[in-house]
Parts: structure tokens; C-alpha cells; sequence
């Protein structure tokens, strides 16, 4: 069965519901859509010690990676402010790591699903 962005964005949705948010409440869910076929669900993870909060889209990422899945398709972003929720500078580099530019991200808004890609949000990687 094809995994529209609709789908996958309510994918991304049901892993907001797990959002451990305590801190800023702002709860964040990605779904990421594996060469493979499968979905792999994240959700921000939170800690008393801030830095260490792991985003939903790094969390989506290593779930993926410690299954051993390295190649996407796509990656849906929602979050519970409604309005479009772009990746921060860190999860752009991470997925980075792994994406090779032609994966669509997903972001939801009022007016609907609109596509990016992650060059539109980091045009340069960091590389060693
Ligand atoms: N957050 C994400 O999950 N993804 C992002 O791309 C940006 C921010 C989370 C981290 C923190 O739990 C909350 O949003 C507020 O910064």
C-alpha cells in the first residue's frame, strides 16, 4: 500500500501523542518514511537538563538508523502549535547524515501539506 503525505503526516500525529513535553508543552511528532517501507514514528523527548531533549524528527532518525534503515523517501513534521513547524538547525544536519536531497518533507499548516526539501532549510552540510 503507497504511503501518501496524508498518510504520513497522520502518522506524524500519532507520534505527537507521545510528546514528553513538561518543560516548553510544545509537543512535536515526525514520521519518516523508510527506502524499506516503513514508518518510523518520533516524538520529542524532553529532560530537566534542557540540552539533552531530543527532537522528534532525531528521534524518528534513530529509531530508523538502530533498525538499520539509512535510505528515506520522506519525512512528515507536525506539532501541536498547528501552524508549520520547520526542523531546527540540528535535526537538518542529522537527517543530512543520511538524506541525499531528493526526500520530501512534509510540514502541516491551516492551508494544508506543503513540501520541502532539506537543502530549502540547509543549503550547506557541515562535513568533516
Ligand atoms: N522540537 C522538535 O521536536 N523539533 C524541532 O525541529 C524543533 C523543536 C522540540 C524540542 C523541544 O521539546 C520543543 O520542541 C520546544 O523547543
Amino acid at each position: 500500500m503507497e504511503i501518501t503525505k496524508e498518510k504520513l503526516i497522520g502518522c506524524a500525529r500519532e507520534a505527537m501523542q507521545m510528546s514528553y513535553s513538561p518543560y516548553s508543552h510544545f509537543a512535536v511528532g515526525a514520521a519518516l518514511l523508510g527506502k524499506n517501507g516503513q514508518v518510523y514514528k518520533g516524538c520529542n523527548i524532553e529532560n530537566a537538563s534542557f540540552g539533552a531533549t531530543n527532537c522528534a524528527e532525531r528521534t524518528a532518525l534513530f529509531k530508523a538508523v538502530s533498525e538499520g534503515c539509512h535510505e528515506f523517501v520522506s519525512i512528515a513534521i507536525v506539532s501541536k502549535s498547528g501552524g508549520l513547524t520547520f526542523p531546527c538547525g540540528i535535526c537538518c544536519q542529522v537527517l543530512s547524515e543520511f538524506f541525499e536531497g531528493n526526500e520530501e518533507i512534509y510540514l502541516e499548516s491551516p492551508e494544508g501539506i506543503s513540501t520541502y526539501k532539506l537543502a530549502d532549510f540547509l543549503p550547506h552540510q557541515f562535513n568533516l
